[in-house]
């Protein structure tokens, strides 16, 4: 499963550094290219000659050396991952707080790749309201963190603070590696965002809806190996690279841009929140204000769901949206049949943090077989991988 990954290990001062022998024989005998970084005050509890022996790879500890400079940058692009393992008080107290005192730092600051790290100390330093504080905010910078076990550590307490056994570790790499590739060679259509529809030369009716949460999922479908096309509407939000992008603003652009794509999609994602109307004439000049009332005549837009729903293959699979204010159940199992959708994400603007807007979301999936899959209140990226974990469960099923 690891074959041919390229994997970093940066390994920093702990008594626990002496296992990282092991982990580096165990990544090399699963066909990982490994490549180590240590800190100056790691030499003390492991040689870099043993290191540099397993991993058959010179060990890097310096930004420069003899008048060679260690180009942290390309060691940061050219990794698919970087474990730091063990991972030490001080060097997470660095991580946190974007400290570049070493290479091991300047490596971790400039790497493109997902980053995951094994903490060790002992117990008392592990329960620290600092440590605490510096763990959750290396996650919200979107790290990964192996737990610690629980066990004898180095003061010879028992206690929580040990570093995650090397096969634990290397379990925990083979598990992400193979979430990578979950949608492997799918090809996924993500609508996204808002439609503009226009009433004049400066105004349009619209809607709040910032294309968060469509852009999370199309972020986390690629994550996992796909070829993603989204197709936004008018937003601000920064679209990852990797994702092939169309810029629409009204109902009929959105329509049209998904209809000539679905013939080869395995997987459609409908999150926009597309117009139900629109205008039945755009006037070309401004409309200017007179003393009277004044009213549009609207026509309903075409929907993009529903006919995609009507030209689904069997090997098709269709995932819509509601955004309900009331009887959510309801309203979400109708849409799910009329519009022939594999499954329903719900989003009630009753619950608290969920609907436009929001970094967060609350939903409930609804499938075809009459299942219901409830879910807490989470950032939309969590939100976007239960529903990508969702989608594949029934993929497979
Ligand atoms: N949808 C669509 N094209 C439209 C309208 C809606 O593709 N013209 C999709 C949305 O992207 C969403 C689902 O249909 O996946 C439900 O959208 P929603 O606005 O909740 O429901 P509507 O069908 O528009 O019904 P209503 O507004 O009456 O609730």
């Amino acid at each position: 499963m690891l074959k041919g990954k390229k994997i970093i290990l940066g390994i920093t001062g702990s008594i626990a550094a002496y296992k990282s022998a092991m982990l580096v024989r165990l990544l090399v005998k699963q066909g990982a290219e490994v490549k180590v970084i240590m800190t100056s005050s790691a030499k003390d509890f492991v040689t870099p000659l043993s290191l540099s022996t397993l991993s058959k790879s010179e060990v890097l500890t310096d930004l420069s050396d003899n008048d060679t400079w260690a180009n942290h940058v390309m060691l940061g692009r050219w990794a698919d991952i970087m474990l730091i393992a063990p991972l030490s008080c001080n060097s997470l107290a660095k991580m946190a707080n974007g400290l570049c005192d070493n290479l091991l730092m300047a490596v971790y600051l400039s790497a493109i790749c997902p980053v995951v790290v094994a903490p060790a100390m002992d117990e008392d330093m592990w329960h620290h309201a600092s440590t605490k504080d510096n763990i959750k905010k290396i996650i919200s910078f979107n790290n990964a963190v192996i737990p610690v076990e629980k066990g004898e550590l180095a003061s010879g307490l028992v206690g929580d603070g040990r570093m995650a056994e090397p096969e634990s570790i290397v379990n925990w790499l083979q598990h992400f590696f193979s979430k990578k590739s979950d949608l492997k060679d799918k090809k996924i259509l993500i609508t996204a965002g808002p439609t503009y529809e226009a009433i004049d030369p400066v105004r349009f009716i619209g809607n709040h809806s910032s294309g968060k949460m469509g852009v999370a999922i199309a972020e986390e479908m690629k994550k996992r190996g796909a070829s993603v096309t989204l197709v936004l509407g008018p937003s601000n939000i920064l679209v990852p690279e990797g994702i092939e992008l169309i810029r629409v603003k009204s109902a009929a652009e959105m329509y049209e841009a998904c209809i000539s794509r679905f013939e080869n999609i395995d997987i459609a994602v409908m999150s926009a929140a597309v117009a139900d109307y629109t205008a039945a004439n755009i006037a070309t000049e401004k409309i200017k204000k007179n003393d009277g009332n004044f009213s549009i005549e609207l026509t309903k837009t075409k929907d993009i769901l529903k006919t995609l729903g009507e030209k689904k293959k069997t090997n098709q699979f269709l995932v819509g949206f509601a955004l309900e204010t009331n009887n959510e159940k309801e309203f979400a199992l109708k849409k799910l049949q009329t519009k022939n959708a594999d499954i329903i994400v719900l989003n009630s603007l009753n619950d608290a943090g969920a609907g436009f807007g929001h970094d967060t979301n609350k939903i409930t999936i609804f499938d075809k077989q009459g299942n219901e899959y409830k879910f807490d209140t989470k950032p939309k990226t969590e939100v976007a991988k239960d529903i990508v974990n969702t989608i594949i469960q029934l993929l497979h099923a």
